[in-house]
């Protein structure tokens, strides 16, 4: 009798330490209030017991890899220089802050989406600092990741979780109309319920806003797929060396 107990308790004692042996999570990088808003989700996952491992490109405007923190970081080099990084960043401000009021709704989407344009030639580019650098791949491939969580607003994380082999998870819902979320994520998002981000519109919708709402996801659709995935389609065939097939399309999602 004693000795059962005691081997119950030895049972529970392994379930307690199995159950708090966390995973070990790779972080995709990413910048500005989008690094500030990823740092407390990082700190409560280590709260409960995982590892973590941020990917940070060496010319990371906001992550600051001397900065006493409780994750570890990946390092990665980028061909793109500091002051692009800036440049692009300052020219997104000010189109924001001071443009935009004076821009008629055409003038501002053409300006939105050249800056979108030059703001993917540079994600790619550090893409290629991850991709193609043999040191991280084997460094990542022997890291055992079980999981990759990413902020969606830099392109590539699919693709490397594809890579790895393991689970992604995205930490926000942001790109336009939800774009990326439900291409890459394959987040169900149907549009007569789910208000698409940057419509302004809120999950209470009477009809015509879910019309509008069902427009407004078609319409950024398309726009999208010709300026972004067409690209981002192109590297990831050439990196996969086949047509990419983790975009799903949406009457596919179940
Ligand atoms: C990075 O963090 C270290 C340690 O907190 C600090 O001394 C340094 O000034 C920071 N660098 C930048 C660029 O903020
Ligand atoms: C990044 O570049 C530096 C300087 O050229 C080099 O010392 C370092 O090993 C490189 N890091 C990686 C991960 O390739």
């Amino acid at each position: 009798k004693q000795l059962s107990r005691l081997s119950v308790c030895v049972l529970l004692l392994l379930c307690v330490i199995w159950g708090a042996n966390g995973g070990n999570i790779l972080v995709w990088y990413t910048e500005g209030s989008h690094w500030i808003n990823m740092k407390p989700v990082l700190e409560t996952l280590i709260d409960r017991g995982h590892q973590v491992t941020v990917l940070v490109p060496s010319t990371s405007l906001f992550m600051n890899t001397s900065e006493p923190s409780r994750f570890g970081y990946e390092p990665f080099n980028v061909t793109v220089k500091k002051e692009n990084m800036e440049g692009i960043l300052n020219d997104f401000i000010r189109f924001s802050m001071y443009e935009m009021d004076q821009m008629s709704y055409l003038q501002l989407y053409i300006r939105y989406m050249d800056l979108m344009k030059v703001n993917l030639q540079y994600s790619l580019k550090y893409l290629d600092g991850v991709l193609k650098s043999e040191t991280i791949m084997k460094k990542l491939k022997e890291g055992k990741y079980d999981l990759l969580l990413a902020d969606p607003i830099y392109p590539g994380s699919d693709l490397l979780a594809d890579i790895l082999g393991i689970p992604l998870v995205f930490t926000l819902r942001f790109s336009l109309a939800n774009n990326w979320e439900r291409h890459c994520g394959q987040q169900p998002a149907p549009p007569s319920f789910v208000p698409g981000a940057m419509s302004k519109l809120t999950d209470k919708m009477d009809f015509s806003e879910r019309v509008w709402n069902f427009l407004f996801y078609a319409l950024q659709d398309i726009v999208i797929d010709d300026v972004i995935w067409k690209e981002v389609d192109k590297y990831y065939s050439e990196v996969k060396g086949e047509q990419p097939s983790y975009r799903i399309p949406t009457h596919r999602v179940q």
